[in-house]
């Protein structure tokens, strides 16, 4: 296990995390995210930018993809309701003969390694938390633990991203915090044609009936501002063909049944 001495205290370093991502189309998104971590110049710094949308719109996979082209290690961080400070800074284990390790969380591993983070669903976690990670947001880029002790520097290769859903079940993060994840980038829907190569890319085993089919099914959700994403549509897609391959039925009574049972029977409305 890899680990790091920081002011004569040991820790374990988390292990990043490697996931095969593609990104399709959207390129003004994914080109704010990267100038929000550019730096310019010795005196600049970069930004942690705020990801918001609908739940299914791309976020996490547009942060894990940039991510990706930065060439960086990349750790990852789902925050929930029980995430707590020591969460995301150093927690403790037990170790050998009753001693206490101590464990860097993947954003201080992040810090030391000078990788990037992405602190997924960030307005799940409690303010508490996030008033941990005030000095690490502006240009003091530092956190402190308490358990250990010991404040921890980020390198200048540290980079962040947080991914917030736009739907009620989350916090409400006070101006403090939100002003200083900056800037914010918001990702709408894909065009048309994004969400049939995003279909097409996700399912690759559908033929062009069936995307076609869904996809016009997504355009209507769309117009009618539904919050229907193209995450509904690759499970409505993947459901209908198993359906198929199980009871026989066409392709069309299998998406029907597909879309009634993902999204519920007032989604047919929308065919
Ligand atoms: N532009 C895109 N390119 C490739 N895949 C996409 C794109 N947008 C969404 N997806 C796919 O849609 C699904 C939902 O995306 P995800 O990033 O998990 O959404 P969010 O984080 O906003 O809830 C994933 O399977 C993802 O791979
Ligand atoms: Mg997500």
């Amino acid at each position: 296990m890899e680990t790091s001495v920081i002011d004569d205290v040991e820790i374990n370093l988390s292990q990043p995390s490697d996931l095969e991502v593609k990104w399709v189309g959207q390129e003004h998104v994914k080109n704010q995210l990267l100038a929000a971590w550019l730096v310019l110049n010795d005196s600049d710094v970069p930004l942690t930018p705020r990801l918001i949308g609908l739940p299914g719109v791309g976020k996490t996979t547009l942060a894990y993809t940039t991510a990706k082209e930065l060439g960086r290690e990349i750790y990852f961080i789902q925050a929930t309701m029980d995430t707590r400070p020591e969460d995301l800074i150093i927690s403790p284990v037990i170790g050998e003969n009753q001693t206490i390790r101590y464990v860097a969380s993947p954003l201080v591993t992040a810090m030391i390694k000078g990788g990037v983070l992405i602190l997924d669903e960030g307005n799940r976690m409690p303010e508490k938390s996030w008033a941990s990670l005030a000095p690490l947001l502006d240009q003091r880029r530092y956190v402190e633990s308490q358990l250990a002790g010991i404040t921890i520097h980020a390198h200048p290769n540290f980079r962040m991203v947080t991914t917030m859903n736009t739907d009620p079940s989350t916090f409400e993060l006070p101006e403090y915090i939100l002003s200083r994840l900056q800037p914010l980038i918001e990702l709408d829907f894909p065009s048309k044609e994004e969400e049939k190569r995003i279909l097409k890319l996700q399912v690759p085993f559908a033929d062009d009936e069936i995307i076609d089919m869904v996809s016009a099914f997504l355009s209507a959700a769309h117009l009618e501002e539904k919050p229907f994403t193209v995450r509904s549509g690759i499970q409505i897609l993947r459901y209908a063909l198993k359906l198929k391959k199980v009871t026989g039925q066409s392709q069309q009574d299998c998406l029907y049944q597909s879309i009634d049972q993902i999204l519920g029977e007032d989604a047919l409305d929308l065919i």
